[in-house]
């Protein structure tokens, strides 16, 4: 079906005749001249499209009962430079015609302000509202340019599988996939018999690429994937999802150093490509969500990121006055709050945290010369806390292994892992990007459920 999308004629800002039209109804107002003014919306762009009808023209259709809130239609006729304010276009209609109708008294989305927490119940019908075909079009310009960023700088976008057998992060918050039957699970000395399962062993959803793309990284050079990761912590707050995802750059001949600098620029290039691209839906976030998102996404990009170590980190807040929930040590997880702290209240700006006590860490990352701290990156926000999280990973064989040994994983389960250490190894390091957790920072969404088409959390499985 022939269309122009609302955006092109807004963009073009341009009278133009014989242009169709097709989305869907946001509002209708009649007025007593006997014209009714449709306000349309196709979801290229936020902008809705005014569409002004003869009453006769929607009666000779039989649409005039029909074209209500929710209905989709085509609108043909010729755009002209509307006379009321500003020096928008709107459409006059030659010929009008509702394609699906939709009840008014059963369509869910009336012209009132909807919380996000009803909105979430009805997620096949949101993306028609404002603020979530915002989100999406966002998500879609920010995918783009990560695409981009590691194009231009010659990276191979890599797949690496949703099924797996290891579990990168070592933390055990991993999906079972099987195809076993859970009322009638094979045994073998007691234990569930994975041998008469799908794969023959265990296999899991992933909660990384990482350990696939350094082997891709050994390979290649410098590899990213960006793909779908699912974990299974229970943690009900507004920054987890179930299932999310994750941008995973891996670059090999590169140290701690190189992995904060090609973070830093990666971030510093995304919200300067949606500043010059995705200006409407920005400001509709500054104006209805969070008045603060532009001027952060502009500070951003014109600040160099603070760096320091997790010692001077805890050290900053053991020595502050700020009352937390949770203790402070050195060898403790920061708390969110602590995260927060330190970037909103400390240094005003993203900080690049390095050098964490390895118990707090994985078994992959490169052991430091003190041998108690390893070459870890994380790059917390305010508002948010951990965006990213990083680090130079272990290329010497035997520290690897000892490692393994130190955290509980069973070496034969990593061969192909240790391997890479074994043959031609090279310094190499990563990072994960959280992708919602940093569409939550441009859009200032509070909750992460809202930045996502359909959230996966504990509980929840509708759509
Ligand atoms: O810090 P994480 O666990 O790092 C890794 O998975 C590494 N293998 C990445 C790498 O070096 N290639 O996760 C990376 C990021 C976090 O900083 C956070 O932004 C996001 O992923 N993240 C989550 N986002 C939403 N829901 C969850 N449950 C998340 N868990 C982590
Ligand atoms: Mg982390």
């Amino acid at each position: 079906m022939n269309r122009t999308r609302i955006a092109r004629i807004f963009s073009s800002g341009e009278a133009n005749n014989d242009i169709t039209v097709m989305g869907w109804v946001r509002t209708r107002r009649d007025s007593k001249g006997g014209f009714s003014f449709i306000e349309i919306n196709d979801g290229s762009c936020l902008k809705n499209l005014q569409v002004i009808a003869d009453e006769k023209l929607l009666q000779s259709h039989g649409d005039a009962q029909r074209l209500q809130t929710g209905c989709s239609i085509r609108a043909t006729g010729n755009v002209v430079v509307s006379q009321g304010k500003g020096q928008s276009l709107e459409l006059q209609a030659s010929e009008i015609e509702v394609i699906g109708g939709a009840d008014p008294e059963a369509y869910p989305l009336q012209k009132k302000k909807h919380s996000f927490e009803f909105l979430r119940t009805i997620a096949h019908l949101r993306p028609r509202t404002n603020t979530f075909g915002a989100i999406a079009r966002l998500r879609n310009a920010m995918s783009h340019a990560i695409h981009t960023f590691f194009q231009e700088r010659g990276f191979i976008y890599l797949h690496t599988p949703i099924i797996t057998g290891s579990d990168c992060e070592g933390a055990g918050q991993m999906f079972k996939v099987t195809t076993l039957d859970l009322n009638d699970v094979p045994k073998k000395n007691g234990r569930t018999d994975f041998e008469k399962d799908f794969f023959g062993g265990p296999a899991h959803l992933t909660v990384s690429g990482q350990l696939e793309a350094e082997i891709y990284a050994l390979a290649l050079g410098d590899v990213y994937t960006f793909g779908p990761t699912f974990r299974a912590e229970n943690s009900n707050t507004s920054r987890h999802l179930a299932e999310f995802w994750m941008v995973e750059p891996e670059m090999a001949f590169c140290d701690l150093q190189g992995d904060i600098d090609a973070a830093t620029q990666f971030i510093k290039y995304i919200f300067t490509y949606i500043l010059s691209n995705c200006k409407e839906d920005l400001e509709f976030f500054n104006r209805f969500i969070d008045s603060t998102v532009i001027d952060s996404l502009e500070r951003i990009v014109a600040k160099d990121f603070e760096v320091l170590t997790y010692t001077e980190g805890i050290d900053i807040l053991t020595k502050s006055k700020e009352k937390f929930e949770f203790p402070i040590a050195w060898g403790s997880d920061l708390q969110s709050e602590h995260e927060r702290y330190l970037c909103e209240k400390v240094f005003e700006r993203p900080i690049v945290l390095i050098d964490y006590p390895k118990e707090i860490k994985a078994f992959y990352m490169k052991l430091n010369e003190d041998g108690r701290t390893v070459r870890a990156m994380d790059v917390l926000f305010p508002k948010i806390g951990e965006i990213i999280g990083g680090s130079q990973r272990e290329d010497d064989y035997e520290t690897l292994l000892n490692r393994m040994r130190e955290t509980g994983l069973n070496p034969n389960d990593y061969q192909w892992y240790l391997d890479l250490r074994k043959f031609g190894s090279a310094p190499h390091a990563g990072f994960g990007l959280g992708f919602e957790r940093l569409i939550q920072f441009v859009t200032g969404m509070n909750n992460i459920r809202d930045v996502i088409p359909f959230p996966r959390t504990p509980g929840s499985i509708g759509f």
